[in-house]
Formats: structure tokens, sequence, C-alpha cells
């Protein structure tokens, strides 16, 4: 595997591989962790060519957030990405990313970025938004690989991918969890022992609202209270939203008819987790 700083240089290597060779994109922020190797391993079953990126990208945290300790080990990620298929390791700095006086983003309005996540980190999925196609424009990919455990961040990247008629398809991945249930992510390594604990409370308290809504409720603001409720039972949890929206739009609803989304963010500590199910 190779990994790659500069542009031009990624560029040039690509090519190199020979024209229509399919290119499949995993990109990351890093400290990797199953769920991006189950990315990288589906993509790279799924084309000639599998190109991960490291890139802690500072426009999508917002004053205050974790940019700074958000934890970095380039060494371990490079293992484990070429252990897991990975042929090109892209792993570019800030000014690379973003030239000296780089005023340009992309933004995806409307509901679905102002909701879950947007509402407490407002200027969040312009940073994803932005630095996603800025990687999309280096790689080229024919396929991205995004997990589901970002499912507000999937649903904004998929309506950018559909409203600027970019040629990518996007690949959702499902949730990969710890034994126990935990949904695995990077920031998991902030939370002290009795906080990882605690934060089992996230599916567990997802789970039980799966199983009223498949006994039959679906009233969304009795299925709401029984999430908040169980979570609300952990005395470290604090909770940053419930919520229970279409899945597809990230509508309101009052009622489940069609595909819905129950997602959560709860802070333990300085960790902010997020986890969700799909009601389909
Ligand atoms: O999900 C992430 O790790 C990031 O938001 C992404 C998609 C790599 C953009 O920085």
């Amino acid at each position: 595997m190779k990994i790659i700083k500069n542009i031009d240089i990624l560029r040039n290597t690509i090519n190199e591989y020979g024209e229509n060779k399919a290119i499949g994109f995993v990109p990351t922020m890093g400290f990797l962790h199953e769920g991006h190797l189950s990315l990288i391993e589906k993509a790279s079953s799924e084309n000639d060519i599998t190109v991960v990126s490291i890139f802690v990208n500072p426009t999508q945290f917002g004053p205050g957030e974790d940019f700074e300790t958000y934890p970095r080990d380039l060494d371990r990620d490079a293992r484990l990405a070429e252990g897991a298929g990975a042929d090109i390791l892209f792993f570019p700095d800030a000014r690379e990313i973003y030239p000296i006086g780089a005023s340009t983003f992309v933004e995806v309005e409307g509901a679905i970025t102002k909701k879950l996540c947007g509402s407490s980190r407002p200027a969040h999925f312009k940073g994803v938004t932005t630095v996603v196609n800025t990687l999309f424009n280096i790689v080229s990919p024919h396929k991205a690989y995004f997990g589901q455990k970002d499912a507000q961040q999937l649903a904004v990247i998929k309506k950018m991918v559909r409203d600027l008629h970019m040629q990518v398809t996007i690949v959702a991945c499902p949730i990969v969890r710890e034994t126990d249930g935990l949904a695995l992510s990077s920031r998991n390594v902030g939370l002290n022992p009795e906080e990882r604990k605690q934060a089992l409370i996230l599916s567990q308290a997802l789970n039980r609202a799966r199983n009223l809504w498949k006994t039959g409720e679906t009233d969304v603001k009795i299925l709401k209270a029984v999430i908040s409720d169980g979570i609300n039972t952990m005395p470290l949890a604090d909770i940053d939203y419930v919520d229970i929206l279409d899945f597809n739009t990230l509508e309101a609803i009052k009622k489940i008819e069609a595909p819905a989304l129950a997602a959560v963010a709860v802070r333990f500590g300085d960790t902010r987790l997020i986890d969700n199910i799909i009601l389909e």
C-alpha cells in the first residue's frame, strides 16, 4: 500500500493503474476501527483500486469541539488499512485540501442538515459536504463507502450527490458493534470505564423502542419517550437529542408509516456518541 500526501502524486498514482479501473473510495478521519475496516474490505472486494483517505477535517468541527483531541495514529491506521485491502492511503495535510485563501463551500440546505446533529453542530455538515466533495474531485471514485452509524451524514451526502449530479455511487454499510452492542466509533477511546459501561444504554434503549414498534406501537412520541427514559436511567448520560424521523428525508413524523430513523446523540463527559436504528 502506498501512503501519499500530495494531490498530484495521488492522481498520477491512480492513473498508473491504467484506464477503466474501478476506483473504490473510503473517506475517514482515521483512528480506524472494525467499522472502517468493513468499509475498506467491501470497497476492496468491489473495485480494482481502493483508496482510503485519512484527514481530520477542521471545517466540520465547531468552536470548543474535539478537533485538537481527536485521536490520531497514522502507523496503526496504515497497518490496519493495508490489512483490510487498501491500495492507497491518502493522508493530506490541511493546506493540501484547503489552499491558502480557499473560500468555497458546498452546503446542502434544508431540514436534512438542520435536524439532529445539525442543531447542536450548526456548521458541521457544511464542513462535511465541502471536504467530501473536494475529496471526490481529487480521487474521482466510482463508488464511495460510508457507514450507517453516521446516518444523517449519509443522507446528506446522498442528497449532495443527487442534487449536483455527481458521478459516484454512494454505498451504505451497516453499523458495526462491539459484542455488547456499543456502536464502534473512533471517539469510544475517550470514554472512561464507567462511561463505557453506561454508554451501552444507547443501543439498549434503541432496541427497546424497536421491540415496542414490532408489537405494533407506531406513535413517535411514545417511542421517543421509551428511548429518552431508558437513556436517562444512566446518571452520566447527557442527552443531546433523541428523535425519530422519516428515514429518507429526515422530515418530522408523528406515526411510523414508512421506513423511519430512530437516532440519538448523548454526551458522556467530553465524549459525544451517536447511534441509530432503522425501523422498516
Ligand atoms: O465520517 C467521517 O469520518 C467524516 O465525516 C468524513 C466523511 C471522512 C468527512 O470528513
